[in-house]
């Protein structure tokens, strides 16, 4: 793609990669970009780079605005190398004056490039940096995504460049939020938050009492994945809160695994118990789904349900993996419940029960097992089960 301008003197020059399927287990099924942004002043300025791969079409982007030799600083917001893998090259390139980062983000650099000759310039919370005729400012934002991350704030553009947050992994040939299709821009933001941030949901509300104390005016949001947010900042800002905060739906998720579908047929009768009321109800077959779109319904569900048969005395594979999955991503204030059918050993309720425990879960009742196949009498007690479990939903 392109440069394009996207406020006087302010341009996108980032990439899209269209083929991105997996981010770190992330299923990133509709690609992403790696936005760089360069601003023109009195100094010009480039913000952040692209993965290695993408390094030519950065450059061909700078190009065709400037010679990269004419930039005199580059901002690094973010150590991580889908925003500094071009970094090296670029550097080279452009010899530049200040090359802008925390501390913490020189450390990471140094860690990850072996160059402490590069000319870092550490900034501090709140230091403002004159570039002629625009200011920037720096914010902390330590892990969101990593401790070394940050924003730069463009105060006479009212720009805030934010690096991860506000993301979504979307490649797209717009370049704003009200240029894409509504449900699915939202959608993305939601999948992304559920798979990147929610583990970080306590350094994000941090975070925005932070804006929220500096009151800053806020024109677009500026992040290195997906669309810039323009017309919608109000709403992602308060999608944020809401998630950040751990707040839900009357929702429940239901994910199970199945050897010979005895755990199949005892998730459909927890699915119908749990029907109505206006409960909304997701089941997800883990033979069928992939934990990242899973995760994206359990972010705002007030309840989780899971099932799994007994495999080797564990749980089934991709039931462990979804565990291990969700564990690390620490969704916040749910209610649990577990079921599945075992063959000699009944300790597969238990297993999924330790797993939600682990994830400081609500466990509202005890489970439902069944040997082998499930009797018409098991099934009444999942139905049992969904019905306890949709009455805790609408009491809390
Ligand atoms: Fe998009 Fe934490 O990197």
């Amino acid at each position: 793609m392109r440069p394009m301008e996207i406020k006087k003197d302010f341009y996108w020059v980032g990439v899209v990669d269209w083929n991105l399927r997996d981010f770190h287990g992330y299923v990133t099924e509709k690609g992403t970009t790696y936005n760089a942004y360069l601003l023109k002043a009195g100094k010009t300025v480039l913000f952040d780079t692209v993965k290695a791969e993408f390094t030519s079409q950065l450059v061909d982007n700078i190009k065709e605005l400037i010679s990269p030799d004419k930039i005199d600083y580059i901002v690094v917001n973010h150590a991580e190398m889908d925003h500094t893998g071009a970094l090296p090259e670029i550097i080279n390139l452009v010899k530049p004056e200040k090359l802008i980062c925390t501390k913490a983000c020189r450390d990471a650099l140094i860690a990850h490039f072996h160059r402490e000759d590069w000319p870092f310039e550490i900034v501090k919370e709140g230091d403002v940096l004159d570039i002629g005729g625009k200011t920037i400012q720096s914010f902390g934002s330590a892990m969101i995504h990593w401790p070394d991350s940050m924003v730069s704030y463009i105060k006479e553009d009212k720009i805030l460049v934010c690096n991860d947050i506000f993301g979504q992994h979307w490649a797209t040939s717009e370049r704003f939020d009200d240029e894409v299709e509504q449900g699915e821009l939202y959608h993305q933001a939601a999948k992304y938050y559920a798979n990147i941030f929610l583990p970080m949901s306590p350094a994000v509300r941090k975070f925005l009492e932070k804006l929220n104390k500096q009151s800053l005016q806020l024109e677009m949001l500026a992040g290195d994945h997906g669309v810039i947010w323009r017309r919608d900042v109000a709403g992602i800002l308060k999608a944020y809160n809401s998630w950040a905060s751990g707040e839900t739906k009357p929702k429940a998720v239901i994910i199970y695994d199945t050897m010979w579908e005895s755990t199949a047929r005892m998730a459909a009768a927890v699915a119908r118990g749990l029907a109505g009321d206006g409960i909304s109800v997701k089941v997800f077959d883990l033979r069928f789904n992939n934990a990242s779109d899973i995760m994206t319904d359990v972010l705002d569900a007030r309840a989780v349900l899971l099932g799994s048969s007994l495999l080797n005395s564990g749980l089934l594979p991709r039931m462990a993996a979804m565990v291990a999955y969700m564990s690390g991503l620490r969704p916040a204030n749910k209610i649990g419940a577990a079921f599945g059918s075992y063959g000699w050993s009944d300790m597969n309720v238990k297993l999924l029960k330790e797993a939600m425990e682990g994830m400081k879960f609500t466990i509202v009742d005890d489970g439902v097992s069944a040997q082998y196949v499930p009797t018409e009498e098991v099934l009444k007690r999942c139905v049992a089960m969904g019905e306890k479990i949709r009455k805790a939903i609408l009491e809390r």
